[in-house]
């Protein structure tokens, strides 16, 4: 007997699951079924349905300043190095040897002149092309053996790349993102600290997480001395007086605001509290060199937000952003960045620990959310649940989103 009327599914033992029929179970405005958050199998597929089909924010022109200056990023089971081949160019690689397939670059950043391979000496230049492949035979091109591309593109100093060429146009947003954060000037930026977070949860809930504050008011007091809190009477008004202000000040430093959306981009400037400066613990600016050196009053934060990995604000003195590179079904390593003037000085213009603290505070109660939703997922009660149209309404955008790109692949 049980005194209760809602009743867990009694689940199938676990078989390689029918992706379509999984995906057309799903019910949109809900939580995922169980399977799509721990399926070995669903992830292997979402690698290649999802993630090979979408332009990734994978880092920054502040991060390769230098000819010859590179870095990594970790993708399930693909690596991809990102180089800047020369002042004005950047090339992305799989980074795979096109020898035997060892890991070309063994470490998250570098610079080199060549790529050398470490098994047996393969050598690459900038361009990708095989330049030294030691007692070959005579009838061997290397021209058929440079390292294989992947698409890069850079808006306004930041980096993204395709793994295919199945990824969705660009065009549009480089259009609406450039506009808007050029006054940042991040290419003149530096990287003043970063960090790899790995988070033992499901990426799908770790960008679920990242995709709403519905849960801010509760876990993120460092957060919410920065932000508004969004369940405030006017926040979801049309225009309230905080917000005519705000655009009026935008308006006199020259910039736009949007938004600007797309099928895989979200793109808006929006005000942060009354009399704080920065996203910082006390409000006020983390570096005294400024991104935006002209102009008066409070600009607050410009966030653009890529499906499926990455959102990232934007400030008059500083840049923050997020992006999440899923390692397996269980497994999501976040990388955070902050960027301040490239002519920033630590312990003169900025202090670490001061620019660092409110999104270091928050990403680690973001981990323990997201892993903590994990535990809980993965148990028999699971079922899925309702969002909040108001407070999750990104969050059901990114699933929509999610579910769309995965039924697109099942159906060619
Ligand atoms: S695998 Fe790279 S040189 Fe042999
Ligand atoms: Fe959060």
């Amino acid at each position: 007997m049980t005194g209760c009327s809602h009743h867990a599914p009694v689940p199938t033992p676990s078989l390689t699951p029918n992706l379509a029929d999984l995906y057309s179970q799903c019910r949109r405005g809900h939580t995922l079924p169980q399977t799509l958050y721990t399926s070995a199998a669903v992830f292997d597929f979402e690698m290649d349905a999802v993630f090979t089909r979408a332009w990734l924010q994978a880092g920054h022109l502040a991060e390769i300043p230098r000819t010859g200056d590179y870095i990594t990023v970790q993708l399930g089971k693909t690596s991809v190095v990102i180089i800047r081949e020369s002042e004005s160019v950047v090339r992305g690689y799989f980074n795979t040897c096109r020898h035997r397939g060892a890991l070309l670059c063994t470490s998250d950043k570098g610079s080199a002149r060549r790529l050398v391979c470490p098994y047996h000496q393969w050598t690459y230049d900038l361009g990708g092309n095989l330049i030294f492949a030691r007692n070959m035979p005579a009838d061997f091109d290397p021209r058929q053996h440079g390292l294989v591309p992947v698409h890069c593109e850079v808006v306004a100093g930041v980096i993204f790349i395709a793994l295919s060429d199945d990824a969705p146009d660009f065009a549009e947003f480089r259009h609406q993102l450039e506009p808007m954060l050029a006054p940042h000037d991040l290419e003149n930026a530096k990287v003043a600290h970063s960090v790899v977070l790995p988070e033992y949860a499901n990426w799908k809930l770790v960008m679920e997480n990242g995709r709403e504050c519905y849960h801010c008011s509760a876990r993120h007091p460092e957060l919410l001395t920065a932000f508004r809190d969004p369940t405030e009477d006017d926040y979801f008004d049309a225009q309230p007086d905080w917000m005519k202000d705000f655009e009026a000040v935008c308006h006199a430093n020259g910039l736009v605001n949007g938004p600007a959306e797309g099928a895989w981009f979200d793109i808006l400037r929006f005000p942060i509290k009354d009399g704080v400066e920065s996203l910082t613990l006390d409000g006020r600016l983390a570096c005294s060199q400024l991104l935006i050196p002209s102009g008066e009053g409070n600009i607050g934060t410009l966030r653009w937000a890529t499906e499926p990995n990455a959102f990232s604000h934007a400030l008059r003195d500083h840049a923050f952003s997020f992006e999440a590179w899923p390692i397996d079904v269980g497994t999501t390593h976040v990388r955070g960045k902050w960027l301040v003037h490239k002519n920033a000085v630590e312990g003169r213009d900025y202090e670490l620990a001061h620019l660092t603290a409110l999104w270091n505070a928050t990403n680690d109660q973001d981990k323990w959310l997201a892993e903590n939703n994990f535990k809980g997922v993965q148990g028999r009660g699971y079922v899925p649940g309702p969002f909040s149209v108001n407070d999750e309404k990104k969050v059901i955008d990114f699933v929509n989103w999610y579910l769309d790109t995965a039924q697109r692949c099942l159906r060619f």
